[in-house]
């Protein structure tokens, strides 16, 4: 079979889905490969590339479709497009099935079948087709690109001869794969970045990546808008008026603020409005992701730059990848290349389309003559829904009796261990000698120290704690080097074993930070 790739069609669309690197991978599944000339002119790859990577440049969109089996481009298909289509071609496509569907009517009307890219489930096992990460990835990195190229001042601090710099301050909105991918960029140019979502299990990985994830003082401790499967939910209108007042706190602060909230299948909620675009200080710039849905700031034009009375200068175009097109060509056309291995299990050249697999029926919306969208749920779910523990709400006075009952129960615990342990010291005490008793109260004492610095060493420490047990281990071990000369076979046998034993933790040491350090370094 052959796959084939047309020049885009769309205004100002780059990217192309198929590279001279992504052909050479399918032709490794058994396909040939063809491709519109020019297709790739664009994002930096012209037809001799491609021909020496063993493609077929054809020349014109008409001839493509003729003779290719599967259709891979970027952009959803042009009804003339469509109409090229038979009843034996596969098409893959970014394609928007809820929102295009004149467009999927047509393609069941020609008997193809359609593989929408945007439909691709987000399960782990399919992140390696998942096109819209891919791309919302470089629209992230872009937004703060473009922001600084439309800022007057530099992002990190500086002390220079001419005078201090202070950082930039910059604000992302939502912390889904385009706003994770805007704070790794911001940080990294040495911004000061704060981050916020509805979803709170992102605090950790907003913080993480150095930015500083920004709380509500909500009663609902800023779980309103949170859902199941990682995506959020529409925010109650007190969650949201609390949101807002923080923003508004913050406006007059902000140099940059990149805008990427979105809930599924809904028009982007408006969380930057126009009087905080007012607060803001002259050359601040907001950067709207969402503004394909209508846009996070109320002032944001679709696909335009602004600048507002007061100097803002507000960002809202929507074709941040197309921007990148080499990357993102690159990383579109692999994240085909992958969803065709799994239509080739045989790796035989022809398309098996397994309506089976979670992951090709989730993501085709039309087969065998009929319209397959939408998909039934996935059987795995994205990130597990967690069952909402059941919380009683407690008066004030039962919570102070629960707390009392609490540490009566904790205090008679430590009574009883500490009688126990004393008797136990006190009945060693009268049978054995002074000098032993020296040295058995330091061990004991030692246990207890020990114990408590440990257990409460939280897991994040756990590297700097493996390298204070190491310097345990050595004092074990000269404290048995010491002992082993003694004489007595007891001694000797001690000690031998404590040096055994403190060797293992020393060198097990080494060896598991030797593992670690190697997941670091580049291959
Ligand atoms: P995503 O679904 O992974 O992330 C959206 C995030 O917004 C989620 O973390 C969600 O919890 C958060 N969110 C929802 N409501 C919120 C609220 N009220 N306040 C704060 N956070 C809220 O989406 P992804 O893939 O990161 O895309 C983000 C946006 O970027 C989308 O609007 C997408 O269409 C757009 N995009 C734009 C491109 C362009 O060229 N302009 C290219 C690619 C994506």
């Amino acid at each position: 079979m052959k796959i084939g790739s047309p020049r885009e069609v769309f205004p100002g669309e780059s990217r192309v889905a198929m590279t001279p690197d992504s052909a050479k991978q399918l032709q490794k599944l058994g396909y040939e490969c063809a491709i519109e000339s020019g297709a790739g002119l664009a994002a930096g790859f012209s037809d001799a590339v491609y021909a020496d990577a063993g493609v077929e440049v054809l020349g014109s969109a008409e001839e493509l479709y003729a003779a290719s089996d599967v259709i891979a481009k970027v952009r959803p298909p042009e009804e003339a497009e469509i109409s090229l289509l038979t009843p034996d071609k596969t098409l893959i496509s970014f394609f928007y099935p809820a929102s295009n569907e004149a467009l999927m009517e047509a393609a069941k009307e020609k008997g193809a079948s359609v593989i929408a890219m945007d439909m691709v489930p987000r399960i782990s096992r399919a992140q390696k087709m998942d096109a819209l990460s891919s791309m919302a990835n470089i629209a992230g990195y872009r937004a703060v690109i473009e922001a600084g190229n439309n800022f007057g001042r530099f992002f990190t601090g500086q002390v220079t001869a001419a005078g201090k710099v202070p950082p930039a301050k910059v604000l992302i909105v939502g912390a889904g794969v385009a706003g994770l991918a805007a704070i790794g960029t911001s940080t990294s140019l040495g911004a000061i970045t704060y981050a916020f979502d509805v979803r709170p299990e992102v605090a950790e990985q907003i913080e993480s990546m150095g930015a500083e994830f920004v709380y509500l003082e909500f009663d609902e401790e800023q779980t309103d808008g949170a859902a199941t499967g990682g995506y959020a939910a529409p925010s109650s209108p007190e969650f949201r008026e609390a949101q807002l007042a923080k923003f508004r706190e913050m406006a007059p602060e902000m140099d940059i603020v990149i805008t990427t909230a979105l809930i599924p299948n809904r028009d982007a909620p408006v969380l930057w409005t126009k009087d905080m675009v007012e607060m803001m200080k002259p050359g601040s710039v907001i950067v709207d992701l969402a503004a394909e849905r209508g846009g996070n700031c109320e002032l944001t034009v679709k696909d335009e730059k602004i600048v507002t009375d007061n100097g803002v200068t507000i960002i809202g175009y929507t074709d941040f990848p197309s921007r990148m097109a080499a990357q993102s060509s690159t990383l579109y056309a692999t994240n085909v290349r992958h969803m065709m291995t799994d239509l080739t299990p045989e790796k035989d050249g022809a398309v098996n389309h397994n309506m089976e697999d979670d992951v090709i029926r989730g993501a085709t919306i039309t087969h065998a003559g009929e319209i397959t969208f939408p998909p039934p749920p996935p059987k795995i779910q994205a990130i597990a829904a967690k069952p909402k523990p059941t919380v009683v709400e407690l008066t004030p006075e039962e919570k102070r009796a629960k707390e009392l009952e609490e540490f009566k129960a904790q205090t008679k615990r430590q009574v009883t261990l500490l009688t126990i342990g004393g008797a136990l010291l006190l009945g060693v005490g009268l049978v054995a000698p002074a000098s032993f008793m020296q040295h058995f109260i330091v061990f004991v004492l030692s246990i207890f120290v020990g114990f408590q610095v440990i257990w409460n060493v939280s897991h994040a420490l756990h590297t700097p704690l493996m390298a204070i047990t190491n310097a345990i281990s050595s004092i074990i071990i000269v404290g048995a080097l010491m002992q082993i000369g003694s004489g007595s076979f007891l001694v000797i046998l001690l000690a031998a074993l404590s040096i055994f034993m403190a060797g293992i933790n020393i060198f097990g040491g080494f060896l598991v930070t030797r593992r670690m350090l190697a997941m670091f370094q580049k291959s």
